[in-house]
């Protein structure tokens, strides 16, 4: 939940981690340090807020060096605050450490940490580390390497932590366990990072270290040890993103330019899965063909959030088409609810960045049960990508806003090609169907531009119902779940209290909050569900709500419930929750910008949540 940096090199740390820092700040962004060693001595400065603020305190106190560390915090243990943020020094200042995960244990070694007389600075698990570390190097007289390693053996949690020491100014250690870290190769200067964005300025040769492996940079070397010490031999992995991809290139925010990128991460995602023949998809090397589909009776969709919900598309399209019991699930409630798992048992799990916590203990957990794992990730070499079975990648490149949009479209896309793929091995969608079906896919691109072009309408209704206290969101089927998704967007960066309700629901209890002027959107694209949403949408009319409608070409019905309607272009059934999603995420943006919300960074999120 947090973003650590680090440069050792001959050039000046302090822009590196500062530029560094400025692309993880999607990570957390409410205090952000560096620390940087020079002649000696390390100096620290950090500060409650964002990355703009360490900057305006660097003007006053300028540091340099070139050995340095840098974080971005979101929040964990202890509040924001200067104390608070990282780095966090040992007693006499000779280590300083960033950390993003949470150490577990660290009240027992914070206790016996200030029995041996040691004294805390801060709130932080981080600050344990850095005492421990203190302890077996200064105490206890070990090596500062031999030190790490003891450390490690003594913390438990998650952690991707950073590492200098003022009597070693050569050399930059990092350590990683259940918390992203990538290290950068350099020419004559090294880098760590929590996520590619941050080093891509400076190189696209990266090694992705694994759980366990502690990192010793140097300015000319890398050297990676596995636990035992031995040291492992990594394959460079080349980054082939545009630089660009991680900018805003000209636009106001992150979240805006990645809703005008869908059309081109949808062609990107066809043009690469559909077989040159005409007659299916081809999903990578996914090794999911009739005899491992067949051998499996039970399909878990697991993820979190927006990710969960592109799932639960999944969910009902691989029922409907593919015939398979699909089970949707949160990621943080199934991995406590003992699952019903075995080596009948596929598991599906959705995530962008690839190292949401409790995606990824989902995953361990069915995969210790013995069953298949496929990854459907945008993240490239994420944790999730690594340690399933097979990958899907949804290749929407770094989505960077906290509110996902972009990767939401390409997981949705993953789950058309997913249904396809299973309903064509299992001999239930015949090619011509397909061919059909193909056909309408290969349109979505022009079709989501289409609805982007008239994103000044949707400007409009941002007017109208900007005021609007309470919220509903409702649908039947796949409309009821990009309802779901319309109302997390609009909470997450408009901290507009909005429900997202089954339609059929509404009389068994909501409909009892619906007075005069509140806001319903009402999700229609369903055709066969459409006039029984239609009915629910005329009940709430009667209580005094005013209705929005995301509704598909042709059915003029609505207008005469709806008090404004944004038609989507009309497409096959199965493909309107791709395209219903769109006004919904322009909706959520143009509200939390009319709001004055920071729509990048909403307040209480970060973007990647690897602590549960
Ligand atoms: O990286 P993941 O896809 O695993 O993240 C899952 C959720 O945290 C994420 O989708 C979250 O709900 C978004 N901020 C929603 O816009």
């Amino acid at each position: 939940m947090c973003g650590v940096v680090g440069y050792i090199g001959k050039n000046n740390a302090v822009p590196v981690l500062l530029s560094g820092l400025s692309k993880l700040e999607y990570r957390g962004y409410d205090s952000a340090g560096i620390a940087v060693y020079n002649n000696g001595e390390i100096n620290i400065c950090k500060t409650r807020g964002r990355i703009d603020d360490l900057r305006n305190k660097l003007l006053s106190a300028p540091i340099s060096g070139n050995l340095g560390i840098g974080h971005t915090r979101w929040a964990t243990h202890g509040v924001p605050s200067d104390e608070n943020a990282h780095p966090h020094f040992n007693q006499d200042s000779k280590i300083a450490v960033v950390h993003n995960g949470i150490i577990e244990n660290y009240l027992v070694i914070k206790e016996e940490l200030e029995a041996k007389g040691y004294k805390f600075l801060s709130e932080t698990d981080t600050e344990s580390v850095a005492h421990l570390l203190d302890f077996y190097y200064e105490k206890e007289g070990m090596d500062i390497l031999d030190a790490v390693f003891k450390v490690i053996e003594r913390i438990e949690g998650s952690y991707a932590l950073g590492i200098i020491c003022s009597d070693f100014p050569d050399q930059l250690i990092a350590v990683r366990k259940d918390s992203p870290l990538v290290v950068g190769l350099g020419k004559g200067e090294n880098f760590i990072a929590s996520d590619m964005p941050a080093i891509l300025n400076y190189t696209r040769d990266t090694y992705l270290i694994d759980d366990n492996e502690v990192v010793v940079l140097k300015t000319d070397s890398v050297t990676v040890l596995d636990s035992n010490k031995n040291e492992v031999k990594k394959e460079v992995f080349r980054v082939d993103w545009d630089v660009e991809a991680a900018e805003k290139s000209g636009y106001d925010h992150f979240m805006l330019k990645e809703i005008y990128e869908q059309p081109k991460v949808v062609k990107e995602n066809l043009s690469r899965r559909f077989k040159e023949d005409g007659t299916g998809v081809q999903l990578d090397s996914i090794a999911l063909g009739k005899k491992e589909l067949e051998n499996i009776n039970r399909i878990y969709i697991c993820a979190c959030g927006t990710a969960y919900y592109a799932g639960l598309i999944g969910k009902y399209l691989i029922e409907r088409i593919a015939r398979i019991p699909v089970n949707s699930e949160v990621a943080s409630e199934f991995r406590y609810k003992d699952p019903l798992i075995d080596e009948h048992t596929l598991m599906v799990v959705v995530s962008q960045s690839g190292e949401t916590a409790d995606t990824l203990a989902a995953m361990r957990l069915a995969k210790s049960k013995g069953a298949r794992v496929l990854g459907i990730v945008n993240a490239i070499g994420s944790s999730i990508a690594r340690e399933a079975d097979d990958v899907l990648y949804t290749l929407a490149g770094p989505e960077i806003a906290v509110a996902s949009t972009k990767a939401f479209t390409a997981q949705v896309v993953a789950m058309y090609l997913l249904t396809i793929h299973i309903a064509q091995e299992l001999g239930v969608l015949d090619t011509e169907k397909f061919k059909e079906l193909k056909s309408d896919m290969e349109k979505l691109p022009s079709l989501v531009n289409e609805i982007l072009t008239k994103a000044p309408r949707i400007k409009r209704f941002m007017h109208k119902y900007i005021n609007s206290k309470n919220v509903f969101y409702i649908g039947r089927g796949l409309d009821y779940v990009v309802s779901q998704e319309g109302s997390l967007k609009l909470k997450e960066i408009a901290y507009l209290h909005s429900e997202p309700y089954a339609a059929g629901e509404l009389k068994h209890g909501p409909i009892a909050l619906i007075e005069e002027s509140t806001l319903v959107i009402g999700v229609v694209t369903q055709e066969e569900l459409f006039e029984k949403t239609v009915s629910n949408l005329v009940e709430v009319k009667a209580r005094g709500a005013r209705i929005l409608a995301i509704a598909m070409e042709g059915n003029k019905e609505i207008e005469k419930v709806a008090d404004d309607v944004f038609y989507i272009p009309r497409t096959h059934w199965m493909l309107a929750p791709l395209l219903a999603n769109i006004p919904q995420q322009l909706f959520a943006y143009y509200v939390a910008l009319g709001l004055g919300n920071d729509v990048d960074k909403p307040r209480n999120l970060a973007k990647s949540v690897t602590v549960e």
